[in-house]
């Protein structure tokens, strides 16, 4: 049985023309393609500075210590995201403080945000992730930024091209990072980039991925090797220009989901708002019962691929047990932990393959 892909990249003859001419260069570190890529993805975004890195994960380690994050600074982000985007907080000898998600959303709860930041008025920084391409409520989260005096960094990992009232993710904060792992809306293979509008910023973070040198071979600070390269870039140049095409199909694709599995009572879609532009990285639906390890099996089956995100919020993990966080237990985290399942929504699939996943989803009750 051929398997329907959770996630699948789209890759044609622009990106094999750069590859080749990468090649034919020699030129396969850091080059010319790295800043024609950090300038097409600033101006996509209407952002002042990008810094390409080797991976999502190492640019928010040095967007945070570029931002001014420091051991023993603590800084308020999500449970529920990738496990990179806290790990990345422990890299700066940060501690990360978590605060609840809201049910329809996946997202930080801007209310409990809100008490924590009262309650704790030492927070220094908020790390906050547009989850699954759905962006933060952005208006509340401002808010709260100036009035608690935050550094703000925005994790857009999963939400190329979401907007909020019409401002793209990754605008709003100090600095805000991408990533370019094959699964998300577009791709570089491995990679990232840092994004900002503070100048300084961006020469700490361009030193920070160069072992600490702004020029060859002299090293002010500790830093690290994490430019991208050339032939990533050569892909991230030519996916760039796609990426609202894939965005519209990913956004269609949703569309069309939600219009047939709305109405069915066991399962909830995702939530739409008119404020703000959701790109489904990835389209994530909430089990109303306790049958998610059954339907997970039943799709399987079925030949369509699935995934949970997340299986376990992240002060769950080994890790965050060893690291003191073991007590902590978030209520609405813990619940969505064990109720979410995400379908395919990737703009390779086709019309066949979206209708075969609507009825297999839809005839589960039947098949049990
Ligand atoms: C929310 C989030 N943050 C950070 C990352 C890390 O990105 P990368 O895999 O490029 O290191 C990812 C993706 O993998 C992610 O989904």
């Amino acid at each position: 049985m051929i398997m329907i892909p959770i996630a699948q990249p789209i890759l044609d003859n622009k990106e094999k023309e750069n590859i080749i001419e990468v090649l034919d260069s020699g030129m396969l570190a850091e080059g010319e393609f790295v800043r024609r890529f950090e300038e097409a993805f600033c101006t996509f975004l209407n952002a002042e500075h990008g810094v390409a890195t080797n991976s999502g994960t190492a640019g928010l380690h040095v967007a945070l210590k570029a931002a001014g994050i420091e051991k023993g600074d603590r800084v308020v982000t999500t449970p529920f995201s990738f496990i990179a985007t806290t790990n990345a907080l422990l890299y700066c000898g940060a501690r990360p403080v978590f605060v609840d998600i809201k049910e329809e959303s996946y997202n930080i709860d801007p209310e409990k945000l809100e008490q924590k930041l009262k309650a704790e008025p030492d927070i220094k920084a908020l790390l906050i992730v547009h989850l699954f391409g759905r962006p933060c409520s952005m208006d509340r989260i401002m808010e709260l930024v100036d009035k608690y005096n935050l550094i703000l960094i925005e994790d857009c990992a999963q939400a190329h091209g979401a907007s909020f009232q019409g401002k793209k993710v990754g605008t709003f904060g100090r600095a805000a990072v991408f990533s370019f792992y094959p699964t998300k809306n577009m791709t570089t293979a491995e990679g990232g980039i840092v994004v900002t509008g503070d100048r300084d910023l961006k020469k700490r973070v361009e030193s920070l991925i160069r072992h600490g040198s702004t020029y060859k071979y002299y090293h002010e600070i500790l830093g690290y090797n994490y430019r991208m390269n050339n032939l990533e870039a050569a892909l991230g140049v030519a996916q760039i220009e796609k990426l609202e095409k894939f965005n519209r199909k990913r956004r269609a694709n949703a569309a069309f989901l939600n219009e047939h599995l709305r109405e069915l009572d066991w399962l909830q879609t995702p939530k739409e708002d008119a404020d703000r532009s959701h790109v489904y990285h990835l389209y994530t639906v909430s089990l109303k019962e306790n049958s998610r390890d059954k339907f997970a099996d039943y799709l399987k089956e079925s030949g369509i691929g699935c995934g949970i995100y997340y299986p376990l919020p992240v002060y769950r993990q080994p890790l965050y047990k060893e690291r003191g966080y073991g007590n902590i237990s978030l209520p609405v985290v813990e619940k969505t932990a064990q109720k979410v399942i995400s379908l395919p929504v990737h703009p390779a699939l086709t019309k066949s393959e979206l209708r075969k996943i609507v009825e297999c989803v839809r005839n589960f009750k039947n098949s049990q």
